[in-house]
C-alpha cells in the first residue's frame, strides 16, 4: 500500500505536503494549471503589496478629483480610471479566476509593514474566494533609533488588522531576525495568525565594484538555505500552536522530507519551480512518495516532527549544541597548523 500523504493546513486538507509558495508562477492560469497536473497540493498566489494597493487608491482619488473639476471632459478620464486601479482590480479578477480554474485550495497573499488602509484588502482576497491569506511582513528594521520592541508590536498590530478583516484562515510570513523567534511566534499566534511561513528570503543588496551601484538583483535560493527554517521549525514544533509552512530552500524531495520530519505541515517551493518548471514538482512527489515506501512509513502525519527538538536524544543539536567543540576542533582544508611562518610572524 502506498504511504499516506495527506497533510492538514490551516485547517485545509490537503492531499500533500508540497505548495507553490508566492511567486511570479502564480501569474498565470496555465502554469497553474501545471502545477496543480504535477500534484501541488495548494498555491499561494504572488503578494498583493502594500505599495500597489495605496498607488492604485491614491491615483484613483487623483483621477477623480481632476474629473470632477473639469465638467464634462471628466467623462473622458474615465478609462484612465480604470487603468489606474488595474493594479488592484486585475489582482483580484485573477484570483476569482484562479479560484474558479483550480481543483486545489488557492492561498491570496499580501504583503506590507505598516497600519494602513490597505489591511482592508484582506477582505477582498476573501471575498474573491481564498480558501486562505498569507500576510507576509517584510520589514527591514533599518532605522537604529527604533527598538526591537516597537518594531515587534508593530507585527503583531498588523496581524491583529488584518484578522480584524477576514474569516479565512491566516498565516503569517515573517524572517529570521527576532531576537526570540520562539517569543515572536507565540504572540503572533496570539494576535491571531492560524500558521506561520517559516521565512521569508530577505534580498540581500551587494556592491558592484565595476559600476559603483548597489545591486539589488534577486537571486533564486540554493539548497543549503534550508537549514535556517529547519532549526526553527524543529525547535517550534509542538511549542507554539498553529500549523508551521517551511519555506527557503526546498529544492527536493529530501527537503522536504527534512522540514516534515523537523515539524512542518507543509513544504513550500519557488526557487526550484522557477528554475526547472512546473514537472519538478512532479518529480519531488514521486521521490517524497518512494521514500516514505522505502523507510517504512505508512503515513507523513507519522512522520511530522519525529525529529523535532522535542524528539531527539540530542536537542542542543538545534540549539548552541557543541558549538564550542565544532568550532575548535574544525580541520581547514587547507592545514595552515603544519605551514611554516612566513615574514613577520617567524619574527
Ligand atoms: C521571483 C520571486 C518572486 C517572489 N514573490 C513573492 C511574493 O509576491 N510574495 C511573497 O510572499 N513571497 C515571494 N517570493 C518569496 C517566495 O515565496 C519564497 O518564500 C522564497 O523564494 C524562498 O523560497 P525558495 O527557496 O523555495 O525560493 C518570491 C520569490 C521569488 C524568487
Amino acid at each position: 500500500m502506498s504511504p499516506d500523504l495527506r497533510t492538514t493546513y490551516l485547517g485545509l486538507e490537503l492531499a500533500n505536503p508540497l505548495v507553490p509558495s508566492a511567486s511570479p508562477l502564480g501569474q498565470r492560469i496555465d502554469t497553474l494549471r501545471a502545477l496543480q497536473e504535477a500534484g501541488a497540493a495548494a498555491v499561494v498566489m504572488p503578494s498583493l503589496f502594500e505599495e500597489q494597493i495605496e498607488h492604485d487608491e491614491f491615483h484613483l482619488v487623483g483621477a477623480l478629483e481632476t474629473g470632477a473639476d473639469s465638467n464634462a471632459e471628466a467623462l473622458t478620464y474615465l478609462p484612465e480610471i480604470a487603468d489606474y486601479t488595474s493594479g488592484t482590480d486585475a489582482y483580484l479578477r485573477h484570483l476569482e479566476a484562479t479560484v474558479r480554474d483550480l481543483e486545489i485550495p488557492v492561498i491570496g497573499s499580501l504583503n506590507g509593514i505598516s497600519l494602513g488602509g490597505w489591511v482592508e484588502h484582506a477582505r477582498r482576497i476573501e471575498d474573491a474566494g481564498a480558501a486562505a491569506l498569507e500576510l507576509n511582513v517584510y520589514f527591514i528594521a533599518a532605522d537604529p533609533a527604533e527598538s526591537g520592541a516597537i518594531v515587534e508590536q508593530r507585527y503583531v498590530e498588523l496581524v491583529e488588522a488584518v484578522r480584524a478583516r477576514c474569516s479565512i484562515p491566516l498565516a503569517v510570513k515573517i524572517g529570521p531576525f527576532f531576537s526570540s523567534v520562539g517569543d515572536m511566534a507565540r504572540r503572533l499566534v496570539a494576535a491571531g495568525a492560524d500558521g506561520l511561513v517559516l521565512f521569508n528570503r530577505f534580498m540581500q543588496p551587494d556592491i558592484d565594484l565595476d559600476e559603483m551601484t548597489v545591486d539589488p538583483e534577486l537571486h533564486l535560493s540554493e539548497p543549503d538555505e534550508l537549514r535556517l527554517p529547519l532549526r526553527w521549525i524543529a525547535i517550534l514544533h509542538g511549542r507554539v500552536d498553529c500549523s508551521i509552512a517551511a519555506t527557503t530552500g526546498v529544492h527536493s524531495a529530501q527537503d522536504a522530507l527534512k522540514v516534515v520530519l523537523a515539524g512542518a505541515d507543509v513544504a513550500m517551493m519557488a526557487s526550484a519551480l522557477l528554475r526547472h518548471g512546473p514537472a519538478h514538482l512532479a518529480t519531488v512527489l514521486h521521490d517524497l512518495d518512494e521514500w516514505l515506501a522505502e523507510h517504512d512509513y505508512d503515513s507523513v502525519a507519522q512522520m511530522r516532527g519525529s525529529m523535532s527538538q522535542q524528539h531527539i536524544p540530542n536537542p542542543v543539536a538545534f540549539a548552541r549544541a557543541n558549538y564550542a567543540h565544532l568550532v575548535t576542533g574544525f580541520v581547514s582544508p587547507y592545514d595552515w597548523r603544519m605551514a611554516e611562518p612566513e615574514g613577520e610572524l617567524r619574527a
